[in-house]
């Protein structure tokens, strides 16, 4: 028997940042995984992997549309499909054994097997039993079906079996216009799959500002993408070579063949095996681990955080609660501001936002100004054939403090940090606006968006 400070399970980014945070804050620290390789869904079959096959399919489209237009002449580029899918396997093991050497230097132990609860603070890992004063659970989530769909991973897929299809299929259903949806659809539509998609809203990603939603529809429609909105998909049938998905739009029932189906309509907290529920643990009618605001759960000592808990299952999410549950379990004080927490999706274009949509400032009757700036005034962007989409920041009317920004177009995962910042520094659109920005850069349209919030842009 072991007996730790504390004990994190599941090493995903929620939980090896909180293990690192622990040991750096002077915590004996060990954590749980079940996997082969550490990382969690993020680095094995999540967010890492479809990068990899985002940029892959991205060059090959920049190869067959835009070469030429610069004078590189490249004779009718081909895809090696296996090739691509060693390139995405080795960016992934660069990755998993880049925690493997963090953990070892911050010297955490890595307990080998899936971990369940015997009590409070006691688990067992493959047999053995260990101990700790903390436990941090950090299962994250696996993804959720709908009914009279079977998923097998082979025909029909989630995410995990979308990224190692053994071949490029002919077409592709994907189930749900939400981020995974979006982003494996883009790969496989560049790729040359005919790829529709069919969402129950009549929008694409719920949640996000409309005008961007609709921009963004716009702009997929314009590379190949088909929608079917306002449809919900009721069963999904395999065939020996195919699969029928059968939907429903305006009491009409229709049925469509197809080679793979991508069920992407959510994710929920992964939490079987874990015995927390035996232990005294309670859920969310979400079923979503029950926290306090200090990542406590109802049972005294264990915590939870990212996927497992409420609030958006992103990564980045999990890593900021990884690291301020170490701070409270050390005595320190452990803050997340959930107001400022950037999503976005990585297409190309690229769309990104943090703070409020308009559709939420005007739900909450908050009087605000609207600062927009159009990519195709950006010098950089119509360099490299990204002049479509624009940024919109908004503002409070009367203080000019901002609230929101949702922007699609070039690295605008990237751009959305400028605005993170300043949002968590209280800053006013006109503190951007006085900011010195680099020309030629893609930031360039931040701060015309945030002087057009004010006088004006220069470049509209
Ligand atoms: P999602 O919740 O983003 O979207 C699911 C969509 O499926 C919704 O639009 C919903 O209306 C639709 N839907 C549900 N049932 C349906 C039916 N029967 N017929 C038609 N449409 C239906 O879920 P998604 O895309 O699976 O992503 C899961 C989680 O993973 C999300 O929380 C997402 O934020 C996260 N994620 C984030 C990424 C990023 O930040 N770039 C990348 C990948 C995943």
């Amino acid at each position: 028997m072991t007996n730790y400070d504390v004990i994190v399970i599941g090493s995903g980014p929620g939980g090896y940042v909180s293990a690192i945070r622990c040991a750096q804050l002077g915590l004996k620290t060990a954590i749980v995984e079940g996997r082969d390789t550490l990382g969690g869904t993020c680095l094995n079959v999540g967010c890492i992997p479809s990068k990899a096959l985002l940029h892959a399919s991205h060059s090959y489209h920049e190869a067959t549309h835009n070469f030429e237009k610069m004078g590189l002449i490249t004779s009718n580029p081909k895809i090696d499909f296996n090739k691509m899918q060693n390139y995405k396997n080795d960016v992934i093991s660069q990755n998993t054994k880049g925690i493997e050497f963090l953990l070892k230097k911050n010297k955490i132990d890595w307990l080998k097997g899936w971990a369940k609860f015997v009590n409070k603070n006691r688990v067992s890992v493959d047999e053995k039993i260990y101990d700790a004063k903390n436990i941090v659970i950090a299962s994250g989530s696996e993804p959720s079906s709908i009914p009279n769909v079977e998923i097998d991973e082979n025909r029909i897929v989630t995410s995990t079996g979308a990224l190692s299809l053994s071949k490029i299929p002919k077409s592709m259903i994907v189930i749900g216009a939400g981020v995974i949806g979006l982003e494996m659809g883009s790969i496989y539509s560049r790729l040359g799959t005919d790829v529709t998609i069919i969402e129950y809203m009549d929008h694409i990603t719920p949640g996000m500002d409309m005008e961007i939603s609709k921009n963004f529809q716009r702009v997929l429609k314009k590379q190949g993408l088909k929608f079917i909105l306002g449809a919900a998909v009721e069963a999904v049938k395999c065939t020996k070579t195919k699969a029928n998905v059968t939907y429903k739009k305006s009491d009409v029932v229709t049925k469509l063949e197809t080679e793979i189906v991508l069920v992407s309509t959510g994710r929920k907290p992964f939490i079987d095996g874990l015995n927390f529920l035996e232990i005294g643990g309670e859920l969310t009618d979400n079923g979503q681990i029950k926290t306090d605001k200090k990542w406590q759960t109802s049972v005294d000592g264990i915590y939870a955080i990212g996927d497992a808990i409420s609030g958006p299952m992103l990564a980045h999410k999990a890593e900021d609660e990884g690291m301020a549950v170490a701070e409270v379990i050390s005595g320190k004080h452990g803050h997340v501001n959930y107001e400022v927490i950037p999503g976005v999706i990585y297409t190309t274009p690229e769309v990104a936002n943090v703070g409020k949509t308009e559709e939420e400032l005007k739900s909450a009757g908050i009087k605000y100004k609207v600062g927009k700036f159009s990519f195709m005034g950006n010098g950089r962007a119509k360099a490299v054939f990204q002049g479509e989409g624009f940024v919109k920041i908004l503002a409070d009317a009367n203080t000019d403090r901002i609230l929101g920004c949702h922007l699609i177009g070039p690295a605008a995962g990237d751009l959305i940090h400028e605005i993170c910042v300043a949002m968590e520094f209280g800053a006013s659109a006109q503190d951007i606006a006085m900011t010195c920005h680099a020309h030629p850069t893609f930031s360039e349209a931040i701060r015309e968006a945030a002087l057009a919030c004010g006088d004006g842009a220069i470049h509209a």
